[in-house]
């Protein structure tokens, strides 16, 4: 039986709307960003040279399509069913890419697949529980593979799980938890999972006082 997320998949369906009624053309993909911030941080280069590559939580799929058109071989994981959907609409037909509708520890413990690169971008990392999901991606990343993501900078003193109420504060409620760490959280947590080269660090945002990025990276032995 499919494994449940502590979150609804249906709070993303209406993530990233776009513009205007109806069907909507697909946005452009001519950039790969971590961070929050247009031209801030840095590219597809963050994830060296794969050949393959697992996204886990791509939404509308935009740096899954950069990096496919680059001729790597992408999968696009994501549990909303509205939002694999709109990508399938979108980009069904890009060579290179599959979209994925599975949730991600569910997928993970399931696939027999391996991948160079596994990498997510505000994605399903930060709305899972790590101790579950890092083992389990380590478990299918080539020799060499790395695994990279990113997710708000965290706030400094409350770490661990960060329940909101996803629906705002009417109407049915919908709880949205978010795992929230620091640096050295993330690097210790790696290195116990085999992890080496660990780069887990608090990008800064352009201007300082803004909210940085955090931005992590790490290697599993060749
Ligand atoms: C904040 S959005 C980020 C999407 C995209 N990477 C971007 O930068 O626009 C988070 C995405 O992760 C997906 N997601 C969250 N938890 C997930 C899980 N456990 N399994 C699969 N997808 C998940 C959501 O459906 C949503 O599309």
């Amino acid at each position: 039986m499919p494994r449940e997320s502590t979150n609804l998949p249906e709070y993303w369906d209406t993530y990233k709307p776009h513009r205007g009624e109806g069907e909507q053309p697909a946005p452009e993909a001519d950039v790969f960003a971590w961070t929050q911030y247009d031209g801030h941080g840095p590219g597809e280069e963050f994830l060296g040279a794969p050949r393959t590559a697992l996204e886990l939580g791509a939404a509308e799929g935009r740096e899954a399509v950069h990096l496919a058109r680059k001729g790597v071989d992408v999968v696009a994981l994501d549990f909303s069913a509205a939002q694999v959907a709109r990508a399938r609409r979108w980009w069904g037909e890009e060579p290179n890419l599959t979209f994925v509708q599975a949730e991600a520890v569910d997928h993970l413990t399931h696939t027999e697949a391996t991948y160079d690169a596994v990498f997510s971008i505000w994605g399903a990392i930060w709305f899972t529980d790590p101790e579950p999901l890092i083992p389990l991606i380590a478990e299918r990343l080539n020799p060499g593979g790395v695994l990279a993501f990113s997710q708000a900078e965290p706030i400094e003193g409350f770490y661990g799980p960060q329940p909101m109420y996803g629906n705002g504060l009417s109407g049915r409620k919908l709880t949205l938890l978010r795992w929230s760490y620091s640096p050295q959280w993330w690097a210790d947590l790696l290195k116990r999972h085999g992890f080496a080269e660990v780069d887990a660090q608090v990008l800064a945002a352009p201007n300082p006082e803004d909210v940085g990025t955090l931005i992590v990276r790490a290697h599993v032995p060749q």
